[in-house]
């Protein structure tokens, strides 16, 4: 949620500010906002994309070798011009950005207002900056300090950016729970929400941390102290991020682009972690945890949106495979329902981003029961992958398109192997089939390329049901959270009203709705639960639904019954949603576009939720 990025150093700050913004629209795009030094203290912000904060600015000063920006996705206040940030303070010396939530907000504005402040918007960012400049000014602190102090006072979430007219040679910086990366140039700082704003320039970043403070000189040593004021020898580590990765490389979208990296995706998720010719599989970061994990009683998966419906393909898959129980969980729900949970549990969190709210509250809660937490994440040293007890990277590389694609897929591998090696530690699964499984498993990658071949039948069906005001995807056992994860892609991109369902359920609420007009979905592959699907197509049949199945190559009974047909290749039922899930992501995608959405930045939605 909200993106931050700051520069201060020897070249002009706009172009480094607004190309950042851009590569950061994905955490929101409601209102944008840039604070520049030039003779003054330039504010220039407004309700709408980057592109119309430029146009805004357009013929204005824009000036300056310090500064800051910001986009936003609006918690306390309407998306609106005033609601933007950068917000400044009474006297309009300062100017702060942030990203995260002050949950004690309204009772320090109360306490500010009682001392005489103004304030113009609703935000909870104008009460923090009220209160910076408050302290400063009854206190007479240099403005590191003030910042220090008023941090001190704050309940809830922030990443924070400060800068001064008076101080025009200083950014400040904070964090809690709310990440922020220092990239480190030659005379010269970069601050960003994440690293995407900062790889073209340098690959010596800092990560904040939780309760830092830092101080980025124009010419000098970065300083960070922690809001206690200890002073923090700053670890300098190397980016491993590749600019080609966060361009869209020739494609339209970054969702149609990471749709069709998934065969890469995939197989680097495998990497190095998987030998099926040798029956070797190891995950390296959970190497130390495995008898724990081998001997849980049950284990609970927690997450949000696609993680969680990753979870709960992780269900099927742990349950299968390892004969463990699983409990698969909304992190938002688990947390605020006084959880049984103990030393004895094991909890797999699952998140893209890293840096989910409501995931990362329940992981908290989770460890101050005793359990042990092992991640299963897309960003390296992201706020969850940290607080875990150990876990598995998915390497699906960077995500930018708001609906999440490849690191949905990545997370179902990863949940694979895990349950493939807990099975085969705990004897659960024989030989002979972990063998078997193994060799299947590393197949995926080719059989997801050859899958991509469907884009132009898919955008075909795409063209025939884009007007559709309501969709019905139905899968079985392992389908299930497929079925649920195509229609999540459908509501998040294209705005048209779709439900997943488990196919048998359809009987007991969904069926009323189906008529001609009605488009279903099946997931009818070749499997355990086949002729049972089948027999749920034929309801629909009789009820005059539309029929797209997704069925298994060379599949013509199923074919023949449905209206449409998209044929995937066959697989173990295990590693069908890896493959099923693909042309959905597709359908979605080109239905989308044919309806004029914006694909990577639907409304209302963020890539990374760091609100509860
Ligand atoms: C947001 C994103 C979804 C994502 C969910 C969980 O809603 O738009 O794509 O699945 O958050 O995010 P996480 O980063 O924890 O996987």
């Amino acid at each position: 949620m909200c993106g931050i990025v700051a520069y201060i150093g020897q070249r002009e700050a706009w172009p480094i500010l607004i190309k950042g913004l851009h590569r950061l629209e994905y955490r929101g795009y409601d209102s944008a906002g840039v604070a520049l030094i030039n003779k003054d203290l330039a504010v220039y912000k407004c309700k709408g994309k980057v592109d119309d904060l430029v146009n805004h600015a357009a013929g204005k000063d824009t000036s300056g070798t310090i500064g800051i920006g910001h986009t936003r996705w609006a918690t306390h206040g309407p998306p609106s011009d005033v609601n933007a940030h950068p917000h400044y303070s009474g006297n309009k010396k300062m100017v702060l950005i942030h990203n995260g939530i002050i949950e004690n907000y309204a009772s320090l504005k109360a306490e500010l207002i009682n001392r005489g402040h103004v304030f113009e918007s609703e935000t909870d960012t104008e009460v923090l900056v009220h209160l910076i400049e408050d302290i400063q000014t009854r206190e007479n602190l240099e403005l590191f300090e003030a910042v220090r102090v008023a941090l001190n006072g704050v309940v809830g979430a922030y990443a924070i950016v400060v800068i001064a007219k008076d101080n025009p040679d200083q950014l400040i910086a904070a964090r809690k729970s709310s990440p922020l990366v220092i990239g480190i140039g030659q005379d010269e700082f970069f601050i960003a929400s994440d690293a995407t704003p900062i790889v073209e320039y340098t690959k010596n970043v800092v990560y904040l941390d939780d309760e830092q403070i830092a101080i980025l000189p124009r010419k000098g040593e970065l300083v960070i102290k922690t809001i206690k004021n200890k002073r923090i020898t700053p670890y300098i580590q190397e980016l491993q991020l590749q600019l080609e990765s966060i361009e869209k490389g020739g494609y339209d979208h970054f969702m149609l682009k990471e749709i069709f990296e998934q065969p890469r995706s995939i197989k680097d998720s495998m990497r190095g972690r998987i030998n099926a010719r040798e029956g070797v599989l190891a995950l390296g970061g959970i190497r130390d945890y495995i008898q724990k994990f081998a001997n849980t009683r049950r284990i609970i998966i927690i997450g949000c949106g696609t993680s969680w419906h990753a979870g709960l393909v992780a269900e099927y898959l742990f349950e299968d495979l390892a004969r463990i129980p699983v409990e698969v969980e909304y992190a938002s729900e688990f947390r605020y329902r006084n959880p049984v949970i103990d030393e004895n549990d094991v909890v797999i969190a699952i998140s893209q981003s890293g840096e989910t709210a409501d995931t990362l509250a329940a992981i908290e809660l989770a460890k101050s029961k005793g359990a042990t937490i092992f991640g299963v994440c897309n960003v390296v040293g992201s706020s969850i992958a940290r607080a875990t007890h150990a876990g598995s990277y998915t390497h699906a590389g960077p995500e930018i398109g708001v609906a999440s694609t490849k690191a949905f897929t990545a997370q179902v591998t990863v949940l694979t192997l895990m349950a493939l090696m807990i099975g085969h530690k705990r004897g659960t699964i024989n030989e002979s089939t972990y063998h078997t499984m193994l060799s299947e498993l590393e197949s995926i990658p080719d059989k997801v390329e050859k899958l991509l071949h469907l884009n132009d039948q898919i955008k075909y069906l795409a063209s025939l049901f884009k007007d559709a005001r309501n969709f019905l995807y139905l899968g079985r056992s392992y389908s299930f959270p497929v079925a649920l994860e195509g229609a999540l892609k459908l509501k998040e991109i294209s705005y048209i009203h779709a439900e997943g369902y488990p196919a048998a359920e359809m009987k007991h609420g969904p069926i009323a709705l189906i008529d001609e007009e009605m488009p279903v979905v099946v997931i009818a592959t070749k499997g355990a639960s086949y002729e049972k699907v089948v027999s749920n197509i034929q309801e629909v049949k009789a009820r005059k639904g539309k029929i797209i199945a997704v069925v298994t190559e060379g599949d013509e009974d199923v074919k023949g019954m449905a209206d449409y047909a998209i044929e995937i290749p066959a697989t173990a039922d295990q590693f069908i949603p890896l493959l099923a899930v693909v042309p959905l992501q597709l359908l979605a995608y080109h239905i989308a576009v044919l309806r004029g959405c914006n694909v990577d930045q639907p409304r209302n939605l963020a890539k990374s939720v760091t609100v509860e």
